[in-house]
């Protein structure tokens, strides 16, 4: 475990790149095994989920290498589909490897993600999906087993607008037979990228960022590859998009502290409702391109209510960061978690600083 000090009471100053995504990479790295070829992906994280899904890849015997901010990775020869328990705990989000190596190789086998400090973490809606897309799932104490020899398209629709779930179904059924439509599908600026991502690959995917998400589909059997794909030409390149929950970060740091800082590399419309919470709390905002600067002289007020929702509302993944900044604010503020059931457990931590809530 690392331990980190802090010094605090000095306003944050200065300018910072936003790095690129974890939500946006993990899923397109995973989906680089639907094109049995090489691809080279930009601007990613130097993170440990990031060398969690490396290492899942280079498990199942694909080769994965990473120089700076650029991975490398050739899934040419993928010679396994199934991941061990100790590779699918290391991340979270390991369930996401489940679509692309059904569409893959026909079958997979994984151990459950389990839950996590913020509660349960089902995948029933990712599985009841590729049951509507034609697998058969057998359902172990810690372990799923897929198959697949023919996926088929179908019309999907999610009982909640999950991200996880939205981006397996589109890794799957690229290769099934027949169009696949789902409806009420997760909006998130990541589900865009993967679309970028498969669409690079050849696949037809569109409407991602809408609730209705189409891919067109293949002949159905795992070895089918587009016309056009990658095997055809050299090497798949793709720029990972900035991680709009590290900008959103960076300005709630400044805001709390009475900073002024200045973004680049960030997509101000991915964080539109972030900034409109900062802006009501007093801080200054201008967006121009992909710079954003906040400046935050006064203590913050309070915000009346942050409510989380799924994109293009307030993240969840960004109510902790406004829960510190609601601790220093003036008056009171509300705070409603409508997403993960169990996500105020720094608030204990928060109480022992002395915040009242
Ligand atoms: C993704 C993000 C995570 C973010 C979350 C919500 C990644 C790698 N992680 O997680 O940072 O906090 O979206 O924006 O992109 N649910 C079910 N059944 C399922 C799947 C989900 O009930 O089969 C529920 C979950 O318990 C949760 C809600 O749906 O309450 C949203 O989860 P989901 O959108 O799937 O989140 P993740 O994809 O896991």
């Amino acid at each position: 475990m690392s331990i980190w000090h802090i010094t605090g009471g000095s306003p944050l100053r200065g300018q910072i790149r936003v790095q690129g995504s974890k939500n946006a990479v993990l899923p397109v790295i995973a989906a680089s095994l639907l094109c049995g070829a090489e691809t080279e992906l930009l601007n990613c994280p130097n993170l440990s989920d990031v060398d969690a899904a490396m290492d899942i890849l280079r498990y199942l015997g694909c080769t994965a290498a990473r120089c700076g901010d650029a991975l490398c990775i050739d899934t040419t020869a993928p010679a396994r589909c199934d991941i061990p328990r100790e590779l699918m705990h290391r991340m979270r989000s390991s369930v996401i490897f489940l679509g692309p190596l059904l569409a893959r190789f026909g079958e997979a086998e994984v151990s459950l993600p389990g839950g996590c400090e913020l509660g349960p973490r089902p995948i029933d809606l990712h599985l009841h999906a590729l049951r509507l897309l034609g697998a058969e799932i057998e359902e172990g104490e810690d372990s799923i087993v897929c198959r697949a020899s023919h996926l088929r398209g179908a019309e999907i629709s999610l009982a909640l607008p999950s991200v996880g779930a939205t981006e397996n179904i589109m890794m799957a059924a690229v290769r099934a037979e027949g169009e696949t439509v789902i409806q009420n599908a997760a909006r998130e600026p990541e589900i865009e990228d993967l679309q970028t991502f498969l669409r690079k690959l050849g696949y037809g995917v569109s409407g991602a960022g809408s609730s209705t998400i189409r891919i067109s589909g293949g002949c159905g059997c795992a070895d089918h590859v587009p016309e056009g794909g990658p095997l055809e030409r050299d090497c798949i390149a793709h720029r990972v998009i900035p991680d709009r929950i590290v900008a959103g970060t960076l300005l709630c740091a400044a805001a709390i502290t009475g900073g002024e800082v200045t973004l680049c590399n960030a997509v101000p419309a991915h964080i539109a409702s972030v900034m409109a919470k900062l802006r009501e709390s007093g801080c200054s905002i201008r967006a121009e391109g992909d710079v954003i600067r906040i400046a935050a002289h006064a203590r913050p007020r309070e915000i009346k209510l942050i409510e989380t929702l799924p994109y293009p509302g307030f993240p969840t993944d960004m109510q902790a960061q406004f829960f510190a900044l609601c601790t220093v604010a003036d008056g009171t503020s509300m705070i409603v978690e409508n997403v993960f059931e169990n996500r105020f457990k720094h608030g204990a931590e928060l109480l022992r600083m002395g915040a009242s809530f």
